[in-house]
This record gives C-alpha cells, structure tokens and sequence, in this order.
C-alpha cells in the first residue's frame, strides 16, 4: 500500500520538527540526528508543500545553517535571504533556477564575490541529499524573493545519485582518531584557536565542532596542509592559521589528525 503524498510529506515534517532544536548562539550547531530519507517522485505535491519540506531539509538534514544564515550574515557563507531574486542576475543567460540548481550541485561554478571557495557540492557526502530533496531544497530558495517554478525535472537525474540506495560510502582514513585528538591538543597547536567537540574554547578560528558534517575528507585534509590556497573562511582573518603544519607534522600525526576531524559530526 502507497500512502497519499500529502500524507508522506506531513508525516516528514512532523518527525524533522520534533527531532530538531537548535541552539541560538553566536556558533552555529545543529543536532545530531539520522538522516530522513524523503520521496516525492511519483507523487502529487502542492508547491506550499514542496517549499515547506525544503525549509526543514535547509534546517535539518541539508546542514546549510551551519554556514548560511537567512536574514542575518552567516558564519562562513552569504546570508541567503533574497536569493530567489538575486539568482535571476548572477549569471547572464542563466535563469533563476537554473542558478540555484547549480550552485547546490556545482557550488564553484560561481563563486559569490567575498566568500571563498568552501561550499561543498550538497548531492554527495558528507550531505549527500537525493534528488527529491534536491527539488524541494530549490523550490525554497526559489522562495526567498523568486518565483517557485521548479519540477522534479528541472533536477538533473544524475544528482544524488551518491544518496540513492542508503547512503554514501563512507571514507576510510586509515588513522587513529584518540591519537589524532592528542595531535590536535599537543603538537598541532590546533586547540589554541580552535573549538572541537567537548576540547577547546577558542573563538579565533572557525568552531569545528561538526566540520565532518559540511566538509569533505579532501577539503579538511587540504586546508590543514595548505591553509591559503583553499580560501580564507568568511568572517575570519586571513594568514593566521599556521601555513608549516605540512612540514611540521610527521605523515603518521598528520593521518591521525585527519582521522580526528572526521570524527567531528
Ligand atoms: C561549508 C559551508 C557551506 C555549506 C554547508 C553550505 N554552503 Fe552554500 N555557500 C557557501 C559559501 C562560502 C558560498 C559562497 C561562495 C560560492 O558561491 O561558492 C555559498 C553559496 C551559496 C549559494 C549562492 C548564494 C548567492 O548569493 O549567489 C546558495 C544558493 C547556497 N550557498 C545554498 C546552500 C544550501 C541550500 C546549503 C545546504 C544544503 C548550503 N548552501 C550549504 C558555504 C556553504
Ligand atoms: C593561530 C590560530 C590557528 C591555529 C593554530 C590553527 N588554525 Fe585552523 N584556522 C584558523 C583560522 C583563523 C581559520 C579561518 C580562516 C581561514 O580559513 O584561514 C582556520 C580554519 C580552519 C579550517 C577550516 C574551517 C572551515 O570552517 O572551513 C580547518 C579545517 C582548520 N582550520 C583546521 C585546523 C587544524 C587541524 C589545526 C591544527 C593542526 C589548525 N587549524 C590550527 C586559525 C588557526
């Protein structure tokens, strides 16, 4: 038996609701829950539906809160209130939708002027959103100054496909996570600007706390290595972030370091 839509998405809604709290502190922080799966294909969905189930996915599961903020600038990323309107003129030729499809499946196919380079592609891990909620995640932002008139077609039938079938595969870092936690403390100085988890209090540099839940393995391993060439965090000041932790950490330490932050969700 098939559930009615309507009853699917209702049903969506009230299990994001109730498993989600934020904290409204100066670092953002969402809570740790297990990813909702949600489906449209196939169904009958009303538009007032569509955008609802993109604002909880944008809340919840999408991450993005911890980079972006509506109406107030975020920590890392451009404040996202009006971006249905401003989407309509980033790119000549390219329409409002189109722009907003592609900056969650292509984030460097434009860069915003101001912000780094830093916003993962949001179909693949570590956020790893299927197509469905792919569609309603735009129908929202389309609704934020825009006119909504995205189809389930209008997404690529290639995005997501890291989502499809339970999930991404999981990267292994061959590392140890409790020796990587010394590094962060000792050697690594990483703890003397840094917040992770329960260790550090640091406000210098960007909370880590959930880095492994927007962040690829490839972002974080490049930045520890090469601070400056993968951008300068929005919000913070460039050139302070030590640029030798390549060259001062021996290749066991550094694995483990990384091994650490992925840990970090
Ligand atoms: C790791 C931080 C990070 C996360 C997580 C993130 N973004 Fe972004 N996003 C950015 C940054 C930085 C930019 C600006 C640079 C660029 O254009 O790539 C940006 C740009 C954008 C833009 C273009 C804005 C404009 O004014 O043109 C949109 C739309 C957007 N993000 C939506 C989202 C959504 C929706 C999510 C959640 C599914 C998300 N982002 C998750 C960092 C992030
Ligand atoms: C002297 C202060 C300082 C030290 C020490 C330091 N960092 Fe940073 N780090 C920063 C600052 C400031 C930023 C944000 C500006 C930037 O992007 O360069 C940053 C950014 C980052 C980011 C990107 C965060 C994001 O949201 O995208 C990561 C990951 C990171 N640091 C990891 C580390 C690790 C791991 C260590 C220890 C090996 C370390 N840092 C040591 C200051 C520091």
């Amino acid at each position: 038996m098939r559930l009615p839509i309507g009853l699917k998405v209702g049903a969506f809604a009230v299990v994001v609701m109730g498993g989600y709290s934020w904290f409204a502190n100066s670092i953002p922080q969402i809570e740790s829950k297990p990813p909702q799966e949600l489906s449209l294909e196939g169904g009958n969905v009303t538009q007032a539906q569509l955008v609802k189930a993109g604002e909880e996915i944008y809340h919840t599961k999408g991450t993005c809160e911890i980079c972006h903020r509506i109406g107030q600038q975020g920590t890392r990323a451009p404040d996202l209130a009006g971006v249905g309107a401003r989407a309509a003129k980033r790119k000549p030729g390219t329409s409002a939708k189109a722009y907003i499809i592609e900056s969650l499946l292509a984030p460097q196919a434009y860069v915003v002027e101001g912000y780094p380079p830093i916003m993962p592609a949001v179909d693949k891990p570590p956020i790893a959103l299927n197509r469905s909620e792919l569609w309603a995640l735009t129908a929202f932002l389309e609704s934020l100054g825009g006119t909504v008139d995205v189809t389930l077609n209008d997404i690529p039938a290639t995005a997501g496909a890291a989502a499809a079938g339970g999930g991404a595969a999981e990267v292994k870092i061959p590392g140890d996570p409790k020796q990587g936690e010394l590094v962060f403390q000792g050697k690594g100085t990483c703890i003397a600007c840094h917040k992770a988890g329960k260790i550090g209090a640091s406000p210098v540099g960007p909370d880590l706390s959930q880095i492994a839940k927007i962040q690829t393995p490839d972002y974080i391993m490049k930045k520890i290595l090469d601070p400056k060439g993968m951008g300068t965090v929005a919000g913070f000041p460039p050139g302070v972030m030590p640029q030798d932790l390549g060259t001062r950490l021996a290749a066991k330490e550094y694995v483990d370091l990384v091994a650490f932050l992925l840990t970090l969700k």
